[in-house]
């Protein structure tokens, strides 16, 4: 069992989470990412798959030149190709990371793999000694661990470890596990296994029956000193255990468990919006520490409550996960100084052509909206920097529409690789009619899934942040838009859907990765 207290954080948002049907994250979105994460003192960033597409190697490898303190990690299977692709792309890092895993459960060896045990075991040796060919900081996954022969885990394990691999992850590869039952294995696994001690434990779990935290922390007390999760919880199907609810319950009941992690967490909730508004993933409103109303309170009693006293009903301040109260920020009198000044103050740190954009936007805003929060600035910025390489942007729009109306109508104006192009519609509503002339213009074949508007803020004159969901031949992608004008802002989702639907039409999903 480890006797250090303080637990590794490996963030695999823009792999696992990246892996949510629709979550696609381009090169630079995932440099954003990864800098953000970074900065949040992020042990381990897995910046995604380098064999699945070409998408995937290029954005790795950027992440990998970019981020100098954080190891970045790249996933492989088994197999030689998988691990040196994943060698070639971490080659820039400073440091970096190869985690190369194999299903070790009867199911996943006889079904998936069609592999006999004997044949999987001598995978795990080949393919962790592979990885040390490229790098000395190599982690083994047995996927579908929760699930697996115990005998046949203990030997893959000390045979992972004697090959050289530093960290060994334990994955609950479909979330099946319970906590006590994890808690179990985590120590079954520190008893039995001769070299344990070479290595340090990792968790990795996933939230098919809303356990994926709980099971996290129960490991965590058996000794495991690394957990592997996402930001928001994104991640494969119910998604990963969440980073923020992870390093805020070790944090917030320290009493309990007496275990720290290196994570600045006053950066969450600026994460957790940025991860949002690049994938698409909204975040319910009643989510663990970065919902909406994660610190609301609505009751009188509760209220009241506050008043006298917040740790009446807060057990963690606001402040604490960075979340401000709403500033009213700018007016239309700002000038360009006091705006980037603000948004440094807001955590960013544009060029100077995209802080050009957004002012330009905020102005336009501050012609419509008389108080500007900072909640309206990050909705504007976050849309503005989301759109930087786009390959279809949104020119023009005008839509006919009201009770005197037969037939709603949308006119509007694209650039679609550098040439601007018009087209009307009509449509069963205003968004119909838009979507409609998009569509024309695109030649797509796309289906929409969901559409879905919020306010930034409170008041009719609230800024519009609208989502989309496209599916296309079984791919699926999200898209976000901001703007006063909530037909605007669903003009921009359906184009950022768009967007992202062309980066995606690259990608493979490669053989065998149920991960
Ligand atoms: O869930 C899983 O088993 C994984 C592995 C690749 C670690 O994501
Ligand atoms: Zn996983």
């Amino acid at each position: 069992m480890s006797t250090s207290n303080r637990v590794l954080i490996f963030d695999t948002t823009m792999r696992d989470g990246e892996q949510s049907p629709g979550a696609s994250m381009n090169r630079d979105e995932k440099i954003r990412i990864a800098k953000a994460l970074e900065e949040m003192r992020v042990d381990v960033i897995e910046a995604g798959f380098p064999i699945a597409s070409q998408g995937d190697f290029e954005a790795v490898q950027a992440v990998a030149k970019e981020i100098t303190e954080s190891i970045v990690c790249g996933l492989a299977r088994a197999g030689r190709a998988d691990i040196d692709r994943a060698g070639e792309a971490l080659k820039p890092a400073k440091r970096k990371r190869i985690h190369t895993f194999i299903a070790t459960s009867p199911l996943h060896m006889r079904v998936k793999l069609q592999m006999k045990p004997e044949a999987v075991y001598q995978a795990v040796i080949d393919s962790v000694t592979r990885a040390r060919n490229h790098t000395d900081d190599v982690e083994w996954s047995g996927e579908d661990a929760t699930r697996s022969d115990h005998d046949f885990l203990c030997r893959c394990v000390e045979a992972a470890i004697a090959a050289g691999a530093g960290t060994i992850n334990i994955p609950d590869t479909v979330g099946y596990t319970v906590p006590d039952e994890y808690h179990a294995l985590i120590t079954m696994l520190f008893n039995r296994v001769p070299n344990i001690d070479k290595a340090v434990v990792s968790v990795h779990c996933h939230n098919d029956l809303g356990l994926a935290v709980a099971n996290s922390l129960a490991a965590v007390k058996a000794g495991a000193r690394q957990v592997e999760c996402t930001i928001n919880g994104l991640g494969e199907r119910a998604g990963n255990a969440a980073m923020e609810e992870i390093v805020m319950a070790l944090r917030t009941r320290k009493d309990h468990m007496p275990y720290s992690t290196n994570i600045r967490a006053e950066l969450i909730t600026r994460t957790s919006h940025l991860v949002s508004t690049i994938t698409g993933f909204a975040v319910q409103p009643n989510k663990a520490i970065v919902g909406a109303n994660a610190f609301a309170h609505e009751a009188g009693i509760h209220q009241d409550g506050m008043l006298k006293d917040a740790n009446t009903y807060e057990i963690m301040t606001p402040e604490s996960v960075g979340l401000r109260k709403s500033n009213l920020v700018m007016g239309k009198h700002s000038g360009r100084h006091a705006f980037r000044q603000k948004l440094e103050d807001l955590g960013y740190t544009l060029g100077d052509n995209a802080v050009n954009d957004a002012f330009k936007r905020f102005k336009d805003l501050a012609d419509k909206k008389k108080e500007i929060f900072d909640e309206d600035l990050v909705a504007l910025v976050d849309d503005t920097v989301n759109r930087e390489n786009d390959r279809i942007k949104l020119v023009s729009l005008e839509v006919v529409c009201g009770t005197k109306v037969a037939q709603q109508t949308a006119e509007l104006e694209l650039e679609v690789d550098g040439a601007v192009k018009y087209a009307k519609a009509l449509g069963d509503g205003p968004v119909d009619a838009i979507f409609n002339a998009i569509k024309q213009l695109t030649s797509s074949t796309q289906h929409l899934q969901i559409y879905q508007v919020n306010g930034v803020t409170g008041g009719t004159d609230a800024q519009a942040e609208v989502t989309v969901r496209l599916e296309e031949n079984g791919k699926t992608v999200m898209g976000q838009g901001a703007d006063a004008d909530t037909l605007v802002a669903s003009a921009r989702a359906y184009i950022n859907a768009l967007n992202k639907l062309l980066v995606k039409r690259e990608k493979t999903a490669p053989a065998a990765l149920s991960a």
